[in-house]
This record gives structure tokens, C-alpha cells and sequence, in this order.
């Protein structure tokens, strides 16, 4: 049987703005600087030493071993950077139009120099939750590394964790030094951090991390690689994504052969969980914290981004452009009469199933190849042309 919104997510409703918001002020990790998750997972030695046994994890590792680069010598961080124009992600791109316009909307009164003030707060804020993530990812990817029992998923895990290291590195170093420092982790992705490390079953932590998590991110650094001109940024998240494109695949390639052999009961588990993850991701895309910073009350902008038509929505949609295909490739959208497609139409997101999916992207992203403007500008505009059509029409 299915459990209930309660029971995966603590609350009644997926739109439930005051329990969106008691989480959103509930951030005991402002002031401590360790915060300690238990670890419930079993570590697994295994004596097969055969590596090629899984083909496609061994070419992954192998093409991981030369794809390495160094964040200190291949990146200038001579590069001197304005913040208000680092990012050129239009408000309407990230708000409906009409909250903007709508004379009870604090936005309403906001002149020229609110919304420049918007524009570098929104980014300092993402990449902050980014870098947070990316730490995520370092301790998930580690936790792999013990967790999982075929022998050319540790080795390319291995790689994963110098990759994760990496990305920690670049964006703590660009909040640093070039947007003077950035926000605390969003309370939304600290709890899907913690549920994700905190549970047992040692392909739920792909399912987390690989799939939703950095699936999301794989979508958000392309649609932000296209909007920014800023050479350092644009170089940065370039790299990042070549890594983070074979992380994806990584996620793909090992759960499709778990799947196969689940029961439905277990595979409605996963359902479950990635369903939750979505939704956590979409309440800490809400960016309640830029909201206070601003000075507007951010229970009022979350009721209004709630309420905003989906089409309005457009980059909060395009988030999800790599992990609806890559949910569909492992058969979560259709197992158990379709549960996770009913849910991801209800939050608006279905629409991207029949993008390609990240199993054999990283070709596409690779850190050597000419073409990868192209092809990353190629990506984004097909899901922005999917996240900007109407579902209803
Ligand atoms: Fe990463
Ligand atoms: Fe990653």
C-alpha cells in the first residue's frame, strides 16, 4: 500500500505553506559548525577483485581517470568580477510576472536598485546551496565507496569523491573571493541531506544523490552556464558539469541493475523517495532565506510562488529536465500503475520524460571536446522549450 503525503513528506499537502515555512525557519546550523547525521549503513568488503565485470561502470571509471582537472592551475581566479552582472538570469525567468506587477506584491514597490540587490543576494544564495550540496554529494560518494558491493562501482566511486572534493573547492572559492561570502544551507535540502545519508539500503544513496540531486544540478549549472558571460563562472561551472554529467550516469548505469530484480513493494519505496526529494528540492528553490535578506515577507512571496501559474515557472521546471528522464529510464515513472508519474504531473513536471537521459550524456559534456557550448546551449533550450509550453494545452 501506499503511504500517504504525511507519512513521506510530515505533512497533509504538497502546497501546505505553514509547514513549508516551519521548516524554513527551523535552521539550528547558523551558529555550529559541525553538524553530525547518523550513518545507518553496513560497509561491505568484497573479495571479487574482477574488474570489467560491470563494462559500462569500468569504461565510466576509465574515462574518469582522464578527465581530471586541477581547480587551483586550470581556472583564473585573477579574473575580476562584478556581481551584478555575473549572472544575467532574468526576474522573469525566475517569477511570474504578474506577483512582479501586482500592486499587493512587495515586489511592487521595488525600484531599480531592490532588483540589482535581488539579482546578486539570488546568486549568492544558489551557489551557496550548491556548495552545500556539493559537500552532500562528497560525503554520499564516499559512503558509496563502502556501501556498495561490486568492485568497479568503488573504483569509480573513488574518482567521484576527488570530483566532489573539487567542486567544494571552486565554489567555496568563488563565494569567497568574488561574491564576499555566502548563505547557510537551506533547511529544505539539509533535511533531504540527512535522509539521504541517515537511511540503510545502500542504492537509496544513488537514488538521493545521484539521480535527484545531481541530476538537478546537472539541469540548473546548464541553464546558469547559458546566462552568464562572466568568464570565471562560465569556465567554473564548464568543468564541473563535464564531471557531474558522468556522476548522473553513474547513478543510471547501477540502479538500472538493482531495479531489475526489485519486487514492486521496494520499488514503490524508491518511488516514494524520489518523490519526496522533489519536493524538497522545489521548497528550497522557494529561496525563503533571499526573501528575509531582502527585507519582504517571505511567507507571503512563498504563498505567492505557490499560487504562480506553472508557466510562469520556468526555471523552477527546468530543474527537473534531467531527472524525469532519467526516473523514466530506470522504470520508476510506470512501476506500481504509474504512482511516480501521477505524482510528477501533480507537482508539474511530467513533461520532461522523453528527454534523453544522462546514461551516455557525459560524452556530450566532456571536458576535451569543442563542441560543448553547443551542445550544453542545445539542452537548455529544448527544456526551457518544454518548461515554457502550457501542460494544459
Ligand atoms: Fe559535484
Ligand atoms: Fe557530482
Amino acid at each position: 500500500m501506499a503511504n500517504s503525503d504525511q507519512e513521506i513528506l510530515g505533512r497533509g499537502s504538497v502546497d501546505d505553506v505553514d509547514a513549508i515555512m516551519d521548516i524554513a525557519t527551523f535552521n539550528d546550523d547558523v551558529d555550529t559548525i559541525e553538524h553530525i547525521v547518523e550513518n545507518n549503513a553496513d560497509t561491505i568488503f568484497t573479495w571479487n577483485y574482477d574488474k570489467g565485470e560491470r563494462p559500462r561502470l569500468d569504461r565510466l571509471y576509465e574515462k574518469a581517470k582522464v578527465s581530471q582537472w586541477n581547480a587551483s592551475t586550470d581556472l583564473d581566479w585573477s579574473i575580476e568580477v562584478d556581481p551584478t552582472t555575473a549572472l544575467n538570469l532574468q526576474a522573469e525567468l525566475l517569477l511570474d510576472p504578474d506577483m512582479m506587477e501586482d500592486p499587493s506584491s512587495p515586489l511592487a514597490k521595488w525600484g531599480d536598485k531592490e532588483w540589482e540587490e535581488f539579482g546578486v543576494e539570488s546568486l549568492r544564495w544558489r551557489l551557496s546551496q550548491f556548495l552545500h550540496g556539493e559537500q552532500g554529494a562528497l560525503l554520499c560518494t564516499a559512503k558509496i565507496v563502502e556501501t556498495v558491493p561490486w568492485i568497479d562501482a568503488k573504483y569509480y566511486a573513488a574518482t567521484q569523491v576527488v570530483d566532489e572534493a573539487r567542486h567544494v573547492e571552486v565554489f567555496e572559492r568563488y563565494l569567497g573571493e568574488k561574491l564576499d561570502g555566502g548563505y547557510p544551507i537551506n533547511p529544505h535540502l539539509r533535511l533531504l541531506l540527512d535522509d539521504i545519508i541517515n537511511d540503510s539500503r545502500w542504492d537509496m544513496t544513488y537514488l538521493g544523490m545521484q539521480i535527484m540531486v545531481e541530476g538537478l544540478a546537472l539541469a540548473a549549472f546548464g541553464y546558469m552556464h547559458q546566462f552568464t558571460d562572466e568568464p570565471l563562472l562560465k569556465k567554473l561551472l564548464r568543468y564541473v558539469m563535464s564531471d557531474e554529467a558522468r556522476h548522473v550516469a553513474f547513478g543510471v548505469l547501477s540502479l538500472q541493475e538493482v531495479y531489475a530484480d526489485m519486487t514492486l513493494a521496494e520499488i514503490r519505496e524508491r518511488q516514494e523517495f524520489a518523490f519526496e526529494a522533489a519536493v524538497r528540492m522545489r521548497d528550497r528553490f522557494l529561496q525563503q532565506e533571499v526573501w528575509e535578506r531582502m527585507g519582504v515577507d517571505s511567507r507571503d512571496m512563498v504563498q505567492r510562488l505557490l499560487q504562480a501559474p506553472e508557466e510562469a515557472q520556468v526555471f523552477q521546471k527546468m530543474l527537473f529536465s534531467k531527472i524525469v528522464p532519467n526516473c523514466r529510464k530506470l522504470g520508476l515513472l510506470d512501476a506500481g500503475e504509474g504512482w511516480l508519474r501521477d505524482r510528477f504531473t501533480e507537482i508539474g513536471v511530467i513533461e520532461f520524460e522523453h528527454l534523453e537521459d544522462t546514461g551516455s550524456e557525459f560524452t556530450d559534456y566532456d571536458i576535451g571536446t569543442d563542441d560543448f557550448d553547443a551542445a550544453s546551449a542545445q539542452k537548455a533550450a529544448e527544456a526551457a522549450e518544454i518548461a515554457m509550453s502550457n501542460p494544459a494545452s
